[in-house]
């Protein structure tokens, strides 16, 4: 008997046809025009992007890990620092610390949202404490209330990384306008995704906003003088036009997300085996992933079953940060983050994307369902 079609983990051409007109429209237009760096497009998004998020200023970039570096760069923050983050992310969270100098300190997270857990935090402050930074994890938003709460205590720098949360939104602002600054990515898998690499930070203030724009393009003052070290990190009209219109549908396409999250809660409610992620009650989860758990040391047995069954998911994150050999000088051993390393043995990401059709959304439930009667 002949195998149901596969379940793609993420559906982008559906999007790219509905898109090509308009963007085959754009690149005529940025090829006659022969302005490619940030040219007109890049302004606009930039301006488009600020006012979607009620952030004061934002500044695109070449990639999401650049924004998070220009962002602490142009806040002062470097070697001596310590800077609070989680080890229950993509690498780039910490690495952003790591390149400006200063030390990531890892706290552990919360076993509902995966996010920061503030108390961990709070324990984790010293007097080299001076930055903070909060990942909304697979789209859910951290609660800015608390860790808010304790950055204004301790009057710690808050950088925001909404590398997977762009639309994502806590008490109803959307994360990313609540610290001193964000960074977000626009690789293609995101929220907001490119067709290709890019980023943006957000800021508050107009002069670190003037910092950022100053580093991001070598340091120059004007045309070959430059008066500090800077870097190459600048968004590109092609990218920018696209970011643009996908920005316009995004509200559209949160929705579209939320809308198989809610389908595969009410499916997998009640299924033995399977803990599923809970909507915030102070916010909103932009689902850029949607991330159970499969508790009692089935996870594995079960993705291998939904992976042959043609249902491919993701192991975000096999391992925590703080003991990641890179990391091994700052002494964090197996133990120390209990909840990050419980989540390590049992999250598996489940195929989400606007348009998921309720076939693929059934399909996805009924091998996870003969894999964990399997398992
Ligand atoms: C949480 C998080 N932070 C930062 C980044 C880095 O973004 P980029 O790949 O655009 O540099 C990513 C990208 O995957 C991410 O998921």
């Amino acid at each position: 008997m002949s195998q149901p079609p596969s379940v793609p983990f993420l559906d982008l051409g559906t999007e790219f046809a509905e898109l090509a007109p308009q963007w085959h429209a754009a690149l005529a237009e940025i090829g006659a025009k022969g302005a490619f760096i940030l040219g007109p497009n890049v302004q606009a998004f930039e301006q488009e992007a600020a006012a979607y998020l009620g952030a004061d200023h934002a500044t695109g970039v070449a990639n999401g890990t650049d924004a998070l570096v220009l962002a602490l760069r142009a806040l002062d923050i470097g070697p001596g620092d310590e800077v609070i983050t989680t080890p229950f992310t993509f690498f780039a969270s910490a690495e952003a610390i790591s390149i400006v100098g200063a030390t990531p300190v890892f706290a552990d997270i919360d076993p509902d949202s995966f996010n920061l857990d503030p108390a961990s935090v709070a324990a984790r402050i010293t007097p080299r404490t001076r930055g903070l930074m909060p990942v909304h994890i697979f789209g859910h938003p951290c609660d800015m209330d608390a860790l808010g709460t304790l950055a204004c205590d301790h009057e710690l720098v808050v950088v925001e990384d909404l590398a997977q949360a762009f639309g994502a939104e806590w008490g109803g602002r959307k994360v990313g306008s609540f610290g001193h600054a964000g960074g977000t990515s626009f690789y293609p898998t995101k929220v907001l995704g490119g067709y290709g690499d890019g980023g943006m930070l957000f800021c508050r203030e107009a002069e670190v906003d003037a910092r950022v724009r100053h580093l991001r393009n070598h340091g120059a003052t004007a045309p070959f003088v430059h008066d500090v070290i800077g870097c190459n990190s600048r968004l590109d009209e092609v990218q920018a036009a696209l970011l643009r219109l996908k920005l316009a549908r995004l509200e559209e396409a949160v929705a579209g997300r939320r809308a198989v999250a809610t389908a595969y809660g009410e499916r997998l409610a009640g299924v033995e085996g399977v803990v599923t992620p809970p909507d915030p009650a102070g916010g909103r989860h932009a689902y850029n992933l949607y991330t159970l758990r499969i508790p009692g040391g089935r996870r594995d047995a079960v993705r291998k079953h939904l992976g042959e069954r043609g249902v491919p998911t993701s192991q975000c994150y096999p391992e925590g940060l703080h003991l990641q050999a890179v990391y091994a000088d700052l002494g964090y051993r197996a133990g120390d983050l209990p909840v990050v390393e419980q989540a390590c043995t049992e999250t598996l990401s489940l195929p989400v994307f606007p348009g998921m059709s309720e076939a693929q959304i059934e399909r996805v439930c009924s091998v996870l369902g003969e894999a964990l009667i399997q398992a």
